[in-house]
């Protein structure tokens, strides 16, 4: 396991900028946890990270839907929000595992709704509220695809 030291957001840009680093060096299969509270940018930092990967369009936060699905050039990703999870059995019924097949990249924003039945995230991303433009950002790497995506932010 490897912490990336605490990275100040100080606006929006710096959000984007890091979605982008870490987006630019993901591989197939990955799993990256998005955790934080309300408004904490979770969703935000999805919509850049998706948009790096060569999507035009709207990302829509998964609120309602529980999953988003984006089929790109050389990546699916699906983008998952379990806040609405009543119970963590919901991952199962809703079949969410055959989605992580390996080759498609997940994001999942409240991870800890479906604890413990998520598979283990490659990449764990912690974001936290300090004033309404500053953020900052824990990153643990939990495996060696997720050590890679990182090791440019130590
Ligand atoms: N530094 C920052 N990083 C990310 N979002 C920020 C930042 N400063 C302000 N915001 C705003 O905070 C809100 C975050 O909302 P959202 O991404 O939907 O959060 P979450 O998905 O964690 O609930 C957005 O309205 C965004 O514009
Ligand atoms: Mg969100």
């Amino acid at each position: 396991m490897i912490n990336v030291p605490s990275i100040n957001l100080n606006n929006e840009t710096a959000t984007h900028e890091l979605a982008k680093k870490i987006a630019q060096k993901i591989s197939f299969g990955m799993l990256i946890y998005l955790s934080g509270d309300l408004g904490s940018g979770k969703t935000s930092f999805a919509r850049d990270f998706i948009f790096e990967l060569g999507f035009k369009g709207t990302v829509k936060s998964p609120s309602y839907s529980l999953v988003e699905q984006y089929k790109l050039d050389i990546y699916t990703v699906n983008h998952f929000d379990l806040y609405r999870f009543k119970g963590p059995e919901e991952w199962h019924e809703a079949g969410f595992n055959e989605f992580i097949d390996g080759g498609s990249i997940n994001l999942i924003e409240w991870p800890e709704k479906g604890h413990p039945y998520l598979p283990i995230s490659d990449l764990i991303i912690h974001l936290n509220y300090v004033s309404s433009i500053k953020r900052n950002a824990l990153i643990t790497a939990n495996t060696p695809k997720g050590a890679e995506c990182i090791k440019d932010l130590i």
